[in-house]
């Protein structure tokens, strides 16, 4: 399985509307997108903990409410094609998802601790309001307190652990978790290692790869599901 990552973020600017429409005419059932809260407590659909890099605005993505977020402009630092690109709401992207019948990992993006809890409870609020289908979603984060949040306030959610390190020492303590998968850096992924994750019951998820070339050595290895930029070379493939 392939989905795009932050949409298809060599395509669009990432974490937008624009780049999740290139996911999808790309031909990805699913795409990976981050989420966090506006100042008012709104999840909105932004991976870094500033705009500065992807808006022409500067300061914490928390201390603009989601109108002062939506008036800034996330398209043109990609493109000039983009102008006028804008942040979008979480409960916007659900919407569009259920539309197009799309598959969502939804990273839950804890930039410091104390944000967990609110962020996920403001999730689980905009899923029920929405009613979005269970079945196409995999919620994840490196956040072990995000995790274990989720896991009290929507136990029937697939619950996915995202690690740039080698997961097995940290299994036994996040099995109360009942995760459901590993979303592993595939720079540090190795065959013994996939073989253990997935030995263990796990799904294992790499991201981000955007070398084509290495997809059936990751596939070889009992990889599900593969996170890209690149969708659109990906699905071909
Ligand atoms: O969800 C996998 C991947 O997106 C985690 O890293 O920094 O791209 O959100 P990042
Ligand atoms: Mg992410």
């Amino acid at each position: 399985m392939i989905a795009g990552h932050r949409g298809a973020a060599s395509l669009a600017p990432e974490n937008t509307l624009s780049a999740f429409k290139k996911a999808l005419q790309s031909g990805a059932k699913w795409i990976e997108l981050d989420t966090q809260l506006s100042a008012d407590k709104i999840p909105v659909i932004f991976h870094d903990e500033t705009v500065d890099r992807c808006t022409n605005g500067e300061g914490l993505v928390a201390d603009f409410t989601f109108s002062q977020l939506q008036a800034l402009d996330t398209g043109s630092w990609f493109s000039a094609v983009f102008i006028g690109e804008q942040i979008i709401s979480l409960e916007q992207t659900l919407l569009f998802f259920m539309e197009n019948d799309l598959n969502m990992n939804l990273e839950i993006k804890v930039h410091h601790s104390e944000q967990a809890e609110p962020l996920v409870d403001a999730v689980s609020k905009v899923l029920a309001k929405v009613n979005f289908p269970n079945e196409k979603l995999i919620i994840s984060s490196f956040s072990e307190l995000a995790l274990a949040h989720c896991h009290r306030v929507m136990p029937s959610i697939r619950l996915g652990y995202i690690t740039d390190k080698n997961p097995l020492i940290k299994l036994e303590k996040l099995k109360p978790l009942n995760l459901y998968s590993v979303h592993i850096d595939h720079k540090i992924l190795e065959e013994t290692m996939a073989k253990k994750v997935t030995d263990s019951g796990l799904k294992l998820i790499i991201w981000t790869l955007n070398d084509v070339t290495q997809a059936d050595k990751f596939r070889s290895w009992g990889v599900e599901m593969i996170i890209t930029d690149k969708p659109d070379v990906f699905v071909k493939a």
